[in-house]
């Protein structure tokens, strides 16, 4: 099998229909007077993308480019007067950022230090205490000296790409780190004090079978890292692991069958080692989640960097993924946003359905609170009752007087649809912008 979006039947085809979104070129004028007017709220989560590593994989999905030290420089400048031009557009509005995410590309290539410039960009322009600062980050960055230099700019969370303690897998990954280098970036983490760190593992690789999987889980479990995120490889057709699987000098995928299996092994084999499952492919020791979905899904969200999607509730954007057009346009005092598409709040309502179920459970109070009216008349009135009763017959969920949990059975089905709409929605997002920097307009699936 190979993961590309039409790898999961049914659910596909759901998602196609369920998910359908246009974005549209629109004038500066109205660009700014979309994210003025958008906001569903005063708590607002900031996500930098940095696009730039210093080798590429030839399966990630993402926005990024190989490291080009000029480009780099632009980019760090251009990101100031993004952030500043976002102050002017909207300082009476008095938001608070309670975190931010740097994610990429690979983030722990820059210096330390640039991170200190970022942070103090951000404070002159928003109000920024208490709130988290994370970076991604690859081990081969992560030296002792490195790390404590990261967490003196005030970087407080890391999520480190391990990925697996195979040598095997991490060559087909085409990574550049070696498994020492995980190692050796783990131990280095160990006690510097940071409020959270996750690793980042990968499952349904080319030849891995499930006692490998199991076995690579159980080796990062000898680390005890606060956190575990396990990602199955996805295949998308804009980057060159689909044409090495197609041509068969990469071996394709584990079947579905060993999917559902690897997946409730992980499950099984992390339960038992006292990680709590809090989201459908997240475990966790401790009682808060590194994770840059909730804001994503439900908003207020301010994104910053080429290829970066905001989300402040009442619209939704993409920046140019071109680099250097990014560049162009801040330094001709415009927004870099190549396309906007207003969200409902109907649309909002049922990303944060989906954002809850992803997490495991939904209380009906939270939805009251968050959107002013009852949970049952709302799903009601958009049609969404339907679906729920479904994944109720079906032994997905189960319904309370005041909330909905998915069930073990459903966790599995969740996590298709999950990836589904990953390679349905933000990836093809991702492949129509990065063929075209500023298209008119951009319909997904
Ligand atoms: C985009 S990377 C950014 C962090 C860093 N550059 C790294 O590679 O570790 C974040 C995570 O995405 C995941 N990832 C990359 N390519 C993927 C793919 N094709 N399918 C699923 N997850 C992928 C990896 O687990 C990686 O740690
Ligand atoms: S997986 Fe990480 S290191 Fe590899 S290309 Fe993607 S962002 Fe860069």
């Amino acid at each position: 099998m190979i993961l590309t979006k039409d790898a999961f039947g049914i659910k596909s085809l759901i998602f196609r229909k369920a998910f359908k979104a246009t974005f549209k070129r629109q004038s500066q004028e109205i660009i700014k007077n979309l994210l003025r007017e958008g906001f569903v709220g005063k708590e607002v989560g900031i996500y930098i993308h940095f696009p730039f590593c210093r080798g590429l994989c030839p399966a990630c999905p993402y926005v990024r480019y190989l490291w080009d030290d000029l480009l780099v420089k632009s980019y760090l400048r251009s990101l100031k007067l993004e952030i500043s031009a976002y102050r002017d557009l909207l300082q009476d509005l008095e938001l608070k950022i309670t975190e931010v995410h740097v994610g990429g590309g690979t983030p722990s290539c820059l210096d330390p230090k640039q991170y200190k410039e970022i942070i103090e960009a951000l404070g002159e322009s928003f109000s920024l205490e208490g709130a988290s600062i994370g970076i991604e980050a690859n081990p081969e960055d992560l030296t002792e000296e490195r790390i404590y230099a990261l967490m003196e700019a005030g970087v407080n969370e890391l999520s480190l790409g391990v990925q697996s303690f195979f040598r095997e897998n991490i060559r087909l990954l085409g990574r550049r780190h070696s498994v020492e280098d995980s190692i050796d970036a783990i131990e280095n983490l160990e006690g510097a004090g940071f409020r959270s760190v996750n690793i980042d593992m990968m499952y349904m690789l080319p030849g891995q079978t499930i006692e490998d999987w199991v076995e690579d889980l159980r080796i990062a479990l000898e680390f005890e890292p606060a956190q575990i995120t396990a990602y199955p490889l996805l295949v998308v057709s804009y980057r060159p692991m689909y044409k090495m699987m197609m041509e068969r000098r990469v071996q394709k995928q584990p079947s579905m069958r060993e999917f559902k299996k690897m997946y409730y092994e992980a499950i099984n084999t992390l339960e038992e080692a006292g990680y709590t499952q809090v989201r459908y492919y997240s475990f966790s020791k401790i009682p808060w989640e590194y994770s840059t979905v909730e804001k994503e899904m439900t908003g207020p969200l301010l994104a910053f960097g080429p290829g970066a999607m905001g989300f402040p509730g009442k619209c939704e954007y993409i920046n140019t993924c071109s680099v250097r057009g990014y560049v162009k346009s801040l330094s001709r005092g415009r927004l870099p946003v190549a396309g906007i598409r207003e969200v409902n709040k109907e649309e909002r309502g049922i990303r944060w359905i989906s954002e809850r179920l992803s997490a495991l459970e939904l209380k009906f109070e939270g939805f009251k609170n968050e959107f002013g009216e009852e949970f049952w008349d709302f799903v009601k009135r958009t049609g969404f009752s339907k679906s729920l009763f479904i994944q109720r017959l079906l032994g997905h969920i189960k319904i309370y007087s005041d909330r909905i949990e998915l069930t073990k059975k459903g966790l599995f089905s969740r996590n298709l649809g999950g990836w589904a709409f990953v390679l349905s929605v933000p990836c093809r997002i991702v492949e129509e912008y990065l063929r075209t920097p500023w298209p008119r307009e951009v319909t997904v699936p």
